[in-house]
């Protein structure tokens, strides 16, 4: 019995040698540590038969020499069990550097209305935001535009319900906040707009920031130097502004802003349509109706505000053609920014 055990434990050990895949690996197992006709379970079988004296001598020396082959037979299943374990057992080094996840980015609508907000907040405005499901009222009574005024044809209004929708623009805000405080208020807010319109220019969700200012004295060189200081900054050179009047009917008198061309710098061009000129923003004084409606007194104070369209910038500045690239999430698109 004993050199039947020696002789099993010498052969195991060789057999376990010529393994080398996990169906050489699994043959051995059935051959030797099988449950029923295993070689090395048929040995431990025997040991009830031998002479009571031999029984724990041979007995330990069987448990030991079964122990060693499960140990190795463990051993070599680990090995074995794939390409990225045995790659681990030898192939990886250490000292490479780490491989880096992708980095994401902020989208450069995002980007460009953040810039345009710490331009603002550097000239001493305010950041407040405000809801994107807006009442009629806040949208366009506190505004002066009364249900049937014309100017509500402009705005493509999404609605909700008759009296609730999705605003068109940040001005509500003006009111919104009006009603809260007293002068001097200085305030952007910047956000999502929404208007049933889609093409080369239009997205039916868009990024507006509103600007405005109350105090005593307020007038329309204010605003000048405002727009003028803010441009200058967001286009990193000191372009030609145009106030071209306007209307709106929250504003008296109304303009709306024009850069001189950032592509031809005023000759003409294909961008610009030939006339120098590119519309930026819609801005003007601050009603009087308005100012009254949220309880000021029109002689005492006056403000300015305006509204700018944060893709229509971000175009402009990046030379972005189609509107529509910033909502298609190609990466390619995107992460050049
Ligand atoms: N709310 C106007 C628009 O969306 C822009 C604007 C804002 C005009 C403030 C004047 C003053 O077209």
């Amino acid at each position: 019995m004993e050199s039947e055990l020696l002789r099993l434990k010498q052969e195991a050990g060789e057999a376990l040698d010529t393994v080398k895949d996990s169906a050489g690996l699994e043959a051995f197992r059935i051959q030797y540590l099988g449950r029923k006709g295993g070689l090395l379970t048929g040995v431990m079988r025997q040991l009830k038969s031998v002479a009571p004296e031999d029984r724990p001598r041979l007995g330990q020396l069987a448990n030991e020499i079964k122990q060693g082959v499960e140990l190795r037979f463990e051993e070599m299943k680990t090995q074995l069990g794939g390409g990225m374990q045995s790659a681990a057992a030898g192939a990886t080094d250490y000292s490479l550097p780490g491989r880096y996840l992708p980095f994401g980015k902020l989208h450069p609508v995002t980007q460009v209305m953040e810039e345009i907000c710490s331009i603002f907040e550097g000239l001493g405005f305010a950041v407040a935001e405000g809801p994107d499901v807006e009442s009629d009222y806040y949208n366009f009574e506190a505004l002066n535009i009364p249900p049937h005024h014309p100017a509500r044809d402009m705005h493509d209004t999404f609605y909700v319900t008759d009296s609730i929708l999705l605003r068109t623009h940040t001005s509500p805000m003006q009111a919104r906040i009006m009603e809260n405080q007293e002068p001097p208020l200085r305030y952007i807010a910047p956000g999502k707009v929404y208007r049933c319109d889609s093409d080369i220019t239009h997205t039916p969700m868009f990024h507006q920031v509103e600007g405005f200012l109350v105090d005593k004295d307020v007038s329309f060189a204010d605003l000048k130097g405002v727009l003028t200081a803010f441009t200058h900054k967001m286009f990193e050179r000191d372009l030609a502004l145009r106030f071209r009047p306007s209307f709106f009917p929250f504003t008296e008198p109304s303009a709306e802003v024009d850069i001189a061309c950032v592509i031809c710098g005023g000759s003409g061009c294909r961008v610009c349509k030939r006339t120098g000129w590119l519309e930026i923003l819609g801005s003007g004084l601050i009603d009087p109706e308005v100012l009254k409606m949220v309880g000021y007194d029109p002689d005492v104070y006056s403000g300015f505000a305006f509204g700018l369209g944060v893709e229509r910038i971000a175009m402009l500045k990046y030379g972005i053609d189609d509107i529509r690239l910033y909502y298609e999430n190609d990466l390619r698109f995107l992460s050049q920014f």
